[in-house]
């Protein structure tokens, strides 16, 4: 089976062992509390859940600084987003043991225990010059920009011990699912070549179509839809609407025991080509060997070339960084003519008009007035569950 990134076998940083757990439950009690931000809360999760490994918590400031620039953390480490627990001033001091409560659970219960190397004053031209880095651009309109330079000015790192997984396993208890339980899945189903496709929409027949080519061209063994369960921008469907979706486009038009449908607990950054290597990071350790990326990965408005998260494998990731593989798709439309949903540049007789080519934007429009997508654009049965949320909004 494909290695995790950065070690032999996978460290979650989830306290497994219950003994432990319960000596650490009691002991958070006794300690400072830091409450904190969704961002930090969102990469414990990742932390626990195994899809950050190796790292073992928090960057600190020289990590994150190099991370941002270079991709790689200050001993080497390939990382291509800082990993960070920003905040306003805390009262946190260095070499504390404190509590990390969680700002997205009702009464902010503790989420992991955290041992303070360094309490480190970021500035404001530091936070500029990572969120330039991270995200190509500094305009507050956008959506992870705003986000990322909001945080804080103090930095807190050191590792991390994780107690729970936030809202995720009680709200999605049969799509959430850690890097450590998804590897064991794919061993016991005996995949060798397993194919991830990362999402944050209900699946529409672009995105199915795109999963089945990745499968018959790779002749893979299976796909892991791993849809983003965190938070999104507003006008974004939200996770429980995308999930149904998904697992009744899987049902109906996919074999048995090919695809397997699973989240993780992240919010979506917006950053593109950076999210989109950050993807295949996490994706590696959850076992598996390819990861799709196609038209605008991880991409907000016009920030991005529509195949600039492709491109930054072959510009800024050495050969020798991951073991992962990208599985790269050109824009993928149905084909009036073809009456299928085709890759663009593999029907080069064809003009625009050729295809039906609906914007997200568009999309929501017409749900909300009530008119579903097309078939060619949506499967009927996807297009009812999202006409079904877009009426009890409107209520
Ligand atoms: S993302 O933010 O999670 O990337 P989305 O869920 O829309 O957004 O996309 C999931 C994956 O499908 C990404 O790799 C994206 O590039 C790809 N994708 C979505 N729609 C298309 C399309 N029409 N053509 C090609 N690739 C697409």
């Amino acid at each position: 089976m494909i290695k995790p990134h950065g070690s032999d076998t996978l460290n979650p940083r989830f306290v497994y062992d219950t003994e432990k757990h319960h000596q650490l439950v009691r002991e958070a009690e006794s300690l400072p509390s830091l409450l904190l931000n969704s961002a930090a809360a969102a990469n414990a999760v990742m932390l626990g859940a195994g899809y950050f490994n190796p790292l073992e918590g928090y960057m600190n400031l020289a990590d994150a600084l190099s991370v941002a620039k270079d991709m790689r953390t200050d001993n080497g480490l390939f990382w291509p987003v800082p990993i960070l627990n920003l905040t306003r001033e805390s009262g946190i001091e260095t070499g504390q043991r404190i509590a990390l409560r969680d700002p997205n659970v009702e009464g902010e219960p503790v989420l992991a225990i955290m041992d303070v190397e360094a309490v480190e004053a970021v500035t404001d031209d530091q936070l500029q010059s990572m969120a330039r880095d991270i995200f190509g651009t500094l305009d507050p309109e956008h959506p992870g920009v705003a986000t990322f330079t909001g945080l804080g000015n103090t930095l807190l790192s050191g590792p991390i011990e994780v107690l729970n997984f936030s809202y995720f396993q009680d709200d999605f208890p049969d799509t959430f699912r850690t890097a450590v339980e998804i590897r064991n899945e794919i061993q016991e189903r005996g995949w060798e070549k397993v194919v991830a496709f990362q999402t944050r929409n209900p699946m529409h027949r672009a995105h199915e179509e795109l999963c089945r080519m990745a499968l018959e061209r790779l002749d893979a063994d299976g796909v892991v839809v791993h849809m983003l369960l965190g938070k999104l921008k507003e006008g974004d469907i939200p996770a429980p609407v995308r999930d149904a979706c998904i697992r009744k486009m899987v049902e109906v038009y996919f074999p048995k025991n090919t695809v397997m449908v699973t989240g993780y607990g992240f919010d979506m950054l917006y950053a593109g080509p950076r999210e989109a290597v950050l993807h295949a990071v996490f994706r590696q350790n959850m076992g598996a060997t390819h990861l799709i990326v196609g038209r605008d990965h991880a991409g907000v408005g016009d920030y991005y070339g529509p195949f600039d998260a492709q491109a930054i494998f072959d510009e800024r990731v050495p050969a020798d960084a991951l073991e992962i593989d990208i599985f790269r798709a050109d824009h993928t439309a149905y084909s009036k003519k073809l009456n299928k949903v085709v890759m663009m540049k593999e029907a080069p007789d064809h003009d625009k008009d050729d295809f039906v080519l609906l914007s997200g934007t568009k999309v929501r429009q017409m749900l909300s007035e009530g008119i579903a997508p097309p078939p060619e654009f949506s499967r009927p049965e996807v297009a009812q569950i999202l006409m079904d949320y877009y009426q009890s909004q409107n209520k």
